[in-house]
């Protein structure tokens, strides 16, 4: 049977896009994203989207109240569909067993009850949110034993590989889709049936399908390898400020090798984002649940180092310092957690900035696209007291301002608009010595040596 209509629970970063996609590329499919935030759901309906992704404001123009609807009306959405995603949020779990490593998956349970609860007929039931292996099959329990209308149910994992800031053009052109299902007749015909909703724009051999397990450990595995890069070339980074090499040069040298190849090797203060650490955390707690200690030791490194990359940058920043920030001026340029989005979802920016204002350092903040209410609340989440959130931080409106009296300037996040900064400028608003400190290695290292400033850059040394 093909697919007529879609619903999607979770309006968020992946559900939000994903389906704006799908119903762009798809006019005749009915797609409603259902969410229980309110604020969410409205601002999707409004001309200021909750997120920031570039170019996704034309996707959702295309098809909104044409076959692309916001609601917090989940059950009639749930009701209506044929195929239903799930992509509410599988935060690390906080508390109890498996708290700091094991995914909480009481928004996906609850879910999987409503959906039993309200359904009829056949459905499809599609794992957006990553998830650790085997989930589908608690999933297909609960969809069991709650049916009261005796509905029945295919379970799918289609994991979600988009990137914030690429969203779109990962949406519209993918490496590949993957969709894992049953080795059954059922279960095949229902991986075609979302297997042809893709395969409007997506190339067919891109279209990738295996087994359930395989699908849902793809995801976490994925993202663990990419992470493992990055952990990779930080760990040289240090080597490379000891001895005088440049990573990004060694990154090239390497990289060119086309079994290594070139992306996820740039150095940085540490890799952040809702997934990374959140799903290597969930795979070392899959590996010490099937005992294996050796397998989850090993990854577990991954995100060990990520945390002292971020350490060792603000150590460089009060060693450099003259061993104090005590009531300095430091400007920080950029708190997202990549260039082109508004999430600061473990941003390494919160570590660096929360550690400075320990340290009772002045922070003077600039970010292009994260609101000041966000930064707030994310050093207040992160453990920065009130008193020192209203008299130690201060939001610019641009990168002048932060730079303005400052002692020190430190690049956090590779937004564009760095890379072109006046530095003549920025040079005289700062206090003398005037230090900067590039984490994401985007400012031109020659320059600012020119131009006067005491520059470190990471990977490459002062
Ligand atoms: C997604 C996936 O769901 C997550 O598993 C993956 O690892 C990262 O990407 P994301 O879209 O980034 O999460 O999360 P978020 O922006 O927090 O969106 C989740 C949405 O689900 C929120 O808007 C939340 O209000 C909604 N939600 C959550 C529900 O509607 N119902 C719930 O029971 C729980
Ligand atoms: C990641 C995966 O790339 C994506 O496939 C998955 O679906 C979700 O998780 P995302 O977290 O949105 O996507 O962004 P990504 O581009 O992977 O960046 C993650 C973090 O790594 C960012 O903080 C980024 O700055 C950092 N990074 C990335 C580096 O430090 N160096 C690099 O070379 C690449």
């Amino acid at each position: 049977m093909p697919i007529k209509s879609i619903c999607c629970l979770g309006a968020g970063y992946v559900g939000g896009p994903t389906m704006a996609m799908i119903a762009a590329k798809c006019a005749d499919i009915q797609v409603t994203v259902a969410d229980m935030n309110e604020h969410r759901i409205a601002a999707w309906n409004s001309a200021a989207l909750p997120i920031y992704e570039p170019g996704l404001d034309a996707v959702v123009a295309s098809a909104i109240g044409r076959n692309l609807h916001f609601t917090t009306d989940i059950r009639s959405a749930i009701a209506a569909a044929d195929l239903i995603f799930v992509s509410v949020g599988t935060p690390t779990k906080s508390y109890g067993i498996g708290a700091g490593r094991a995914a909480d998956l009481r928004y996906i349970e609850s879910a999987a009850r409503l959906i039993a609860e309200v359904s009829e007929g056949n459905k499809i039931i599609v794992e957006k949110s990553t998830i650790p292996v085997k989930t589908a099959t608690a999933i297909k329990a609960i969809l069991a034993a709650n049916s009261p209308h005796g509905a029945t149910f295919q379970v799918l994992s289609n994991p979600e590989f988009l990137a914030e800031g690429t969203a779109v053009e990962d949406l519209e052109c993918p490496d590949r889709i993957l969709i894992g299902g049953e080795t059954t007749a059922e279960g095949n015909a229902a991986v075609e049936a979302l297997a042809a909703v893709y395969a409007r724009w997506i190339p067919r051999e891109r279209i990738l399908t295996t087994n359930l397990w395989s699908s849902e450990l793809s995801k976490l595995v994925a993202n663990a390898f990419l992470a493992q890069r990055i952990s990779s070339i930080n760990s040289i980074s240090a080597l490379c400020e000891a001895t005088g090499a440049d990573v990004d040069e060694v990154a090239r040298a390497c990289g060119m090798d086309s079994r290594i190849g070139p992306k996820f090797l740039k150095a940085s203060i540490g890799f952040g984002g809702s997934c990374f650490q959140k799903d290597i955390l969930n795979l070392v707690y899959l590996c010490d649940s099937f005992n294996l200690p050796h397998v989850a030791e090993y990854w577990r490194q991954v995100v060990h180092l990520n945390d002292w990359q971020k350490t060792r940058f603000v150590e460089k920043i009060v060693r450099t310092l003259y061993n104090t920030v005590n009531g300095k001026r430091i400007g920080i340029l950029g708190f997202a957690f990549k260039k082109d989005t508004n999430d600061t979802r473990e941003s390494a920016a919160i570590h660096v900035c929360r550690d400075l204002l320990l340290e009772r350092a002045h922070l003077a903040i600039y970010d292009p696209r994260v609101s000041p209410q966000t930064i707030r609340e994310d050093l207040a989440a992160a453990g920065v007291s009130a008193e020192i959130i209203a008299s130690n931080v201060e939001i610019c409106t641009d990168s002048y301002a932060a730079a303005t009296g400052a002692h020190a300037l430190a690049t956090l996040t590779e937004w564009d608009e760095f890379r072109t900064l006046d530095l003549p400028r920025i040079y005289d608003l700062m206090l003398k010595p005037a230090f900067i400190f590039d984490g994401r290695a985007i400012l031109p290292a020659d320059e600012l040596t020119a131009h006067g400033f005491d520059a470190f850059v990471i990977g490459r040394g002062l």
